[in-house]
This record gives C-alpha cells, sequence and structure tokens, in this order.
C-alpha cells in the first residue's frame, strides 16, 4: 500500500527485498555511520528518531548505547524484521526501541514530541520527492538536535559497478547517474547539493559529512576477522579529501542554524 501523494520505490518494489540489501559491506557502514553519530550527539541526548528504520540494525545500535529510539517505517515487512531482530536483545534494549507503522512525511503526527537525532538513512534514494520528507525531518527535530541523512552520492556512483568489474554498466552510470541494473530497486539519486540546499532552506547547516564504504562498498565478502582494521581505515578515508569524495555514499550530518 502507497500512501496518496507518496511515491516509494521500496515499497513498490518489496518483492526484491533482501536480494538488493543482501549487503556483504553492511557492518562496515553500520560501524561507521554509528561512530559518527555517537561523536556528535552529546551524552544527554536521549531521543532518536529512525525514519525509515526498517531492519532496525541502526535503531538497535542506537538503543544499545543507551538512547530511546522510535522506529518510523511504511512498510510492516520491514517493521516485522526490526521486531525479529529485537528478540535476541536484552530486555532493556527491547525497552528503548518502539515501532510505529508510517510514512516520514507524516513523522509529526505520527510521533510524540521532538528528538535530539533524526536518521534517515537509505531512504531518500527510495523518494521521489524529497522536500516533504525533509520538512517533516526538521519538524520533529529538537531545537539543539541533529539530523542525519545517508544517501547514494550520484558524483561517484559508478563506483561499485566499476570495482566490481562491471565495465560497461560503470560506463553507462557515469554517462547516466540516474541508471540502475536491474538487480537493484530503481532510486532517485537526489544529488547533495540538493539535499544541502533543501536543507538550507529549512535552516539546517551541514555540521559534517563522510564517505561511507570507500575502499569496501563493492565487495560481496570480506574476512571478518580483519573487520576492526577496516572499520579504521574506512574512518579515516571518509573523513579524508580525496578519498570521501569517492565513496558511492555520503553521510551528512545536519544541525539547525542558531537563529
Ligand atoms: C534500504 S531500506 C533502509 C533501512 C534502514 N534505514 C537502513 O539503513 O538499513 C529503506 C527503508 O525506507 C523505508 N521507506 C521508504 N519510503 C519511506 C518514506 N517515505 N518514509 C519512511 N520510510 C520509508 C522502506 O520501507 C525501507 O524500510
Amino acid at each position: 500500500m502507497v500512501s496518496a501523494g507518496i511515491r516509494n520505490l521500496w515499497m513498490a518494489h518489496a518483492e526484491e527485498l533482501g536480494v538488493a540489501y543482501a549487503d556483504a559491506a553492511s557492518p562496515i557502514r553500520f560501524h561507521l555511520v554509528t561512530r559518527a553519530l555517537l561523536d556528535h550527539l552529546p551524552r544527554r541526548a536521549r531521543r532518536v528518531a529512525d525514519i525509515g528504520g526498517g531492519y532496525g540494525r541502526q535503531a538497535i545500535l542506537l538503543a544499545r548505547s543507551g538512547r530511546s529510539v522510535a522506529v518510523l517505517d511504511p512498510d510492516k515487512h520491514m517493521l516485522e524484521l526490526v521486531r525479529a531482530s529485537l528478540e535476541t536483545e536484552d530486555l532493556a534494549v527491547r525497552g528503548r526501541v518502539a515501532l510505529v507503522e508510517g510514512y516520514g512525511e507524516n513523522a509529526s503526527r505520527l510521533l510524540k514530541g521532538r528528538f535530539d537525532l533524526v536518521c534517515c538513512h537509505s531512504v531518500v534514494m527510495y523518494v521521489e520527492k524529497i522536500r516533504p520528507l525533509l520538512l517533516s525531518l526538521s519538524n520533529i527535530t529538537s531545537p539543539k538536535g541533529l539530523i542525519s541523512i545517508l544517501t547514494i552520492n550520484p558524483a561517484s556512483v559508478a563506483m561499485r559497478e566499476g570495482l566490481q568489474g562491471r565495465w560497461k554498466e560503470a560506463a553507462t552510470l557515469i554517462r547516466n547517474p540516474a541508471y540502475t541494473a536491474s538487480r537493484y530497486i530503481p532510486n532517485r539519486k537526489h544529488r547533495i547539493h540538493s539535499i544541502r540546499e533543501a536543507m538550507r532552506k529549512l535552516s539546517f547547516e551541514l555540521v559534517a559529512w563522510y564517505g561511507v564504504g570507500v575502499f569496501t562498498d563493492h565487495l560481496s565478502t570480506f574476512d571478518r576477522s580483519e573487520l576492526e582494521e577496516i572499520c579504521e581505515l574506512e574512518w579515516l578515508a571518509g573523513l579524508s579529501d580525496p578519498y570521501r569524495s569517492v565513496a558511492r555514499m555520503a553521510h551528512l550530518v545536519f544541525k539547525r542554524r542558531p537563529a
């Protein structure tokens, strides 16, 4: 079911779930994004909203750090996956995660109060019009709160296919960044500049940005015993130019401009 006016490419392709997202490098991505968030979040910041938080991995990592996390997602199937992942967590973590069904665009109607951190990770690329979603994120963010957006960087989108040796597809992506290979869910590659500009109009400024998965985003497997060294390398690369600019994924952290 897609709500009137909100075209959601993810749910329109729900049957392909799992195929596109069975991504070997995701523990690295979650480690990096969580590290960045914990660096920015003051200790007293307790309330987190994870918009489009299906799978629940980010919510669980933040709940383990003592935060209360409201996961809002329009897809019942995704919320079921969060529920299943929570079953293996201890009671305190489970008690800190609340699941709410609905669209991010309707967040202020569906979630109570404002949040110290509003995450929206790997969601904007499945939404055709980003402005209503970004407005909604800004409406539920507390005055000193942060908004965290993880998205595809269209400027370097050919990196995954190129490093995987998919030569023709990489060339196609450089010519036309909007192209999506048939094995992936169709997506909208909103430009980082457009996201920043839309956030600026909502009085939010970029306080930090990171490239995510510079050296590993394309891998279908890696040696888990090396996770710590890989994460440290990726952290450094994700912070430094020119490496971060060539990552296919960008993590953007915004805060409200002082009045
Ligand atoms: C690729 S998954 C990302 C899940 C999670 N945020 C993560 O990073 O692992 C995309 C999620 O966005 C959700 N979604 C798509 N459109 C949405 C919208 N308009 N509002 C809120 N969630 C949405 C989907 O249901 C799905 O759970």
